[in-house]
């Protein structure tokens, strides 16, 4: 057979094996994997890493805040940005605003999304459990391929209580979605907010003092305490630490299906960062917040253990020096003021494979299933994050041995910084592939507008409930 194109003499890495072989994609999909195959155009991969493309299942991009503005990327920022960095596919969130509907702002997320260069879907962010919501809204929703939904525990305006986020999870139940959770607990972080602002610690420093550990690992064992109860699936976002992700082991010991994620800013930042001089260490303040240094080989281990499956970005698009951004030049001159969150949908790959694989933490299948294949697999996007025949052909190929110090501009995010400024990386993307198209070579991103496609989501087995109920009585059925 003659394909598309070939991708010749590379080394393919899947999310079990390493090995040399051609990749023969025709219609966008992957057809072959074999040895000398032939196409009409061919594209030399020898010296480099031929791997699924990037699968970013947490990223937040153009996500409306309730006065009306968006995180700063948009989508066309936000696509250039995770092709120039080797992710080909992202799941963004749409918004729900307490006391409004979801029906008509999933549309408008559906509409912004047209401009995207990358595959997406959407995680629904839930924050009023109202019956219209509950028994109407999440399953037309997730009938429309929106298959997961998130809850934030803290946050004004957007945490829900235990009792909503009981109702959601039966929700989620009811209607075969997953659920994934911020966990930190709100009114400990506005207690010891408070106390911190009235002591006169109002540096970007101590949003780490208001958040510490404990507060995040309480969280996270109600939520799975909770889901236990309702005995629906979860995914705990942003693991920062060793105690917390024990919280979770403990819970997978017993048969739980609870999935949990890190991210690379908490195995490369450090509460220190927060303690720049000035305002500047707000480039660094997400939540939960970057923890001290000995917790990031603590995570790698967890990473090994298989606690943590999955890589993502938690792309926030909040620059330094804009007034929308972390808001320090509309005035925010203390941490409970300025925006959490930092930008990394470009960095995720390059630093997980120079931090990862370089420095000999993980290999290069292990990799792969951080960064592309678990994640596929665990919000149902079949066709994603695999190199077999039948799957989209969205690879990423990989010169390992390149050494590049990270700037803002290699971001090529719309965001004045990034947390990563003057790292050294080994290992960068020289081309992604999205769909059997050339989409970014030598850090030029040449997709256009609009090429991006989004995915909807079937029922899958992965996340069906366990069937083990307290009492054997299924509570979700009648609230
Ligand atoms: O600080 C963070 N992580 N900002 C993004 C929103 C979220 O909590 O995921
Ligand atoms: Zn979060
Ligand atoms: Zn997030």
């Amino acid at each position: 057979m003659n394909y598309d194109i070939v991708i010749k003499g590379g080394t393919v890495v899947t999310a079990t094996d390493q090995f040399p072989a051609d990749i023969g994609i025709a219609d966008g999909k992957i057809q072959a994997i074999a040895k000398q195959l032939e196409g009409t155009r061919q594209i030399d991969a020898s010296g480099l890493l031929v791997m699924p493309g990037g699968v970013d299942t947490h990223c937040h991009i153009e996500q409306l805040r309730a006065d009306g503005t968006t995180d700063e990327d948009s989508f066309i920022t936000a696509s250039t940005s995770a092709l120039a960095g080797g992710t080909t596919t992202a799941i963004t969130f749409s918004a729900q605003f307490k006391g409004r509907p979801i029906g008509p702002s999933l549309a408008e997320y559906h509409r912004r999304a047209r401009s995207a260069m990358i595959d997406y879907s959407f995680h629904q962010i839930i924050t009023d459990a109202t019956d219209a919501v509950i028994q109407e809204e999440i399953p037309a929703l997730v009938a429309s391929g929106v298959r997961s939904l998130k809850v934030f525990m803290t946050y004004d305006p957007l945490n829900v209580d235990d009792r909503g986020l009981l109702r959601i999870l039966a929700a989620a139940r009811r209607t075969g979605a997953l659920v994934t959770v911020h966990c930190e607990n709100y009114e400990a972080i506005r207690w010891r907010t408070e106390a911190l602002l009235a002591a006169g610690h109002t540096a970007p420093k101590y949003h780490a003092w208001a958040r510490p550990e404990v507060v995040e690992r309480e969280a996270v064992f109600r939520a799975i305490a909770l889901a236990e109860l309702v005995d629906q699936p979860i995914q705990i976002f942003h693991v920062s630490c060793t105690e917390v992700a024990e919280e979770i082991a403990r819970a997978q010991a017993r048969g739980v299906k609870v999935w949990a994620e890190t991210c690379p800013q908490y195995l490369t930042l450090t509460e220190d960062d927060m303690d720049r001089p000035g305002l500047e260490g707000a480039k660094f303040m997400c939540s939960p917040a970057p923890r001290k240094k000995g917790a990031i080989e603590g995570l790698w281990q967890q990473i090994r253990r298989g606690t943590l499956d999955v890589v993502s970005s938690d792309h926030s698009g909040f620059s330094f020096g804009t007034a929308q951004g972390k808001g320090i030049a509309g005035g925010a001159d203390n941490f409970r003021d300025i925006a959490n969150g930092v930008p990394g949908v470009a960095a995720r790959l390059p630093l997980m494979f120079s931090e990862g694989v370089a420095k000999g933490r993980i290999d290069a299948c292990q990799f792969v299933r951080l960064t592309a294949y678990n994640p596929a697999r665990l919000f149902g996007l079949t066709n994603k994050g695999r190199i077999a025949p039948g799957a989209d052909a969205d690879l990423v190929l990989w010169d390992p041995s390149k050494k590049v110090t990270l700037t803002n501009a290699l971001m090529q995010h719309d965001i004045d910084y990034t947390p990563y400024e003057g790292m050294e990386v080994t290992g960068w993307p020289v081309m992604t592939i999205l769909r059997g198209q050339i989409a970014m070579q030598d850090d030029k991103v040449v997709a256009e507008p609009g090429s991006g496609r989004f995915i909807p989501r079937g029922p899958y087995d992965l996340i069906k409930p366990t069937g083990r109920l307290p009492n054997d009585f299924d509570a979700s059925a009648f609230a």
